[in-house]
């Protein structure tokens, strides 16, 4: 099986499984990821919002489009990377995705992780930092690479996670949308350091 087949087949499964059947009710489409399945650098958001809910894509609506540019100002686009978010299906009015619709869907995150096989993870707001750092405030720790290791799915795993602000955060605060493009224009130089730390 190729990394694209793999990952087909935890997308079958958080269906054949019927993953936060609430949740899956009332959405339009699960939003399972998208973007490169070999890539070096895995984005992880919270949960879709309307706009991805409709096309069934991450980061598709405003939040995306700021995404875009961060990219594009490090010379990155999409099919450089892969992204995706950790609870696949909409939450109601866009509200907070609930402890346990993020823990039903942590172990088909890692199973994506674990078929990608990224180098770095780039966590986008608190709830996905969170969910690998539990306890760590991102106003201490953006833009910092941290080291860990998980044990998911019955592995350890060893990640490297690069918090981020949420682009929707710089939406509504102009101080917070310097903040992420100054943590964005530090990724080329942590990816390198990364890079060469990964292959000596
Ligand atoms: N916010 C997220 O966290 N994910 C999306 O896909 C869109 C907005």
């Amino acid at each position: 099986m190729n990394t694209q087949q793999r990952l087909d087949q935890i997308k079958a499964d958080i269906l054949s499984q019927n993953i936060c059947p609430d949740l899956a009710k009332q959405a339009n489409n699960m939003v399972f990821g998208s973007g490169n399945p070999d890539a070096d650098i895995v984005f992880i958001g919270e949960a879709p919002g309307k706009n991805e809910d409709l096309i069934g894509e991450p980061f598709v609506g405003a939040a995306g489009k700021f995404l875009d540019e961060m990219l594009a100002s490090i010379n990155l686009d999409r099919k450089d990377i892969y992204i995706t978010n950790i609870v696949k299906y909409r939450p109601p009015n866009n509200r907070d995705p609930l402890l346990e619709e993020k823990e039903a869907f942590l172990p088909f995150l890692y199973a994506q992780l674990a078929a990608i096989k990224p180098k770095i993870l780039v966590t986008l707001g608190r709830h996905s930092t969170n969910c690998f750092l539990p306890g760590l405030q991102i106003s201490q720790i953006h833009g910092q690479p941290q080291h860990i290791k998980v044990t998911a799915n019955g592995t350890e795993q060893a990640w490297i996670i690069l918090p981020l602000y949420h682009p929707a955060a710089a939406l509504y605060n102009g101080s917070m949308r310097a903040v992420l493009l100054e943590d964005f224009a530090r990724m080329p130089a942590i990816i390198t350091k990364i890079t060469k730390q990964l292959s000596s």
